[in-house]
């Protein structure tokens, strides 16, 4: 909606840009599961972050055996349609990929200082307040029936994935969680087995 209006309507109706921009960000009040139910917590920012912080074991010199922590886009359901698992599209010419082929180990960090929440709040993102989860588990390449709804959660939330270059060999594959960490609140890390965490609620 931003985007329409800046481009088309800014320099004929302003003021119509201005009230659409104070509704829109208004509207945007993410509703945060209370903090004790640390497993719809994880859901929740696992379903609110489009982007994680990957870090692998480097298999890359001068820092072989070393943690190596990347961006990558992740997906884990269309909006509203939450699977829980966090889904990539990958190739195997990328640096951190290429770790994984030695070492499918990773751990992956979604925060909501990734959302307007966080900012809104007045929550610094090391804040236990501005909640956060580390994934610890490994990347695994998804079957063809899997691959379906991988794709179809990535290219909704990631539209521009369509267009990347063929030969590239994208693949989809998934984060196959084994522990999940959780900062929440006040009191230190708490955990969440994978079965608690696929079911949970993440509205
Ligand atoms: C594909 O993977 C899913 C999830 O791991 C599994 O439930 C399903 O049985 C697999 N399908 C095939 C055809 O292997
Ligand atoms: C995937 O995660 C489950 C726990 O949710 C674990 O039992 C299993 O060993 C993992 N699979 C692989 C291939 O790492």
């Amino acid at each position: 909606m931003f985007i329409k209006c800046l481009s088309t309507m800014r320099a004929l109706f302003p003021g119509v840009c201005l009230l659409l921009f104070g509704l829109a960000a208004g509207s945007f009040r993410v509703r945060v599961p209370p903090h004790e139910q640390v497993a719809r917590v994880a859901r929740f920012v696992a379903h609110q972050c489009d982007w994680a912080s990957m870090a692998t074991i480097s298999s890359h010199k001068p820092v072989v055996g070393q943690p190596f922590s990347n961006v990558f886009s992740v997906s884990d359901g269309p909006p509203g349609f939450s699977s829980g698992v966090p889904y990539m599209y990958l190739t195997r010419m990328e640096i951190s990929v290429q770790d994984l082929e030695v070492n499918q180990q990773a751990s992956l960090s979604m925060s909501l200082a990734q959302t307007a929440y966080c900012r809104q709040q007045g929550f610094d993102p090391q804040s236990p307040l501005c909640a956060h989860i580390i994934l610890s588990g490994s990347v695994l390449e998804v079957n063809s029936t899997e691959a379906e709804f991988a794709k179809k959660a990535l290219f909704t939330r990631h539209p521009e994935m369509i267009d990347w270059p063929s030969d590239h060999d994208w693949f989809f594959a998934k984060f196959n969680i084994t522990q999940v960490w959780v900062l929440d609140y006040f009191g230190g890390v708490k955990t969440v087995s994978p079965e608690e965490y696929y079911q949970a609620s993440p509205n």
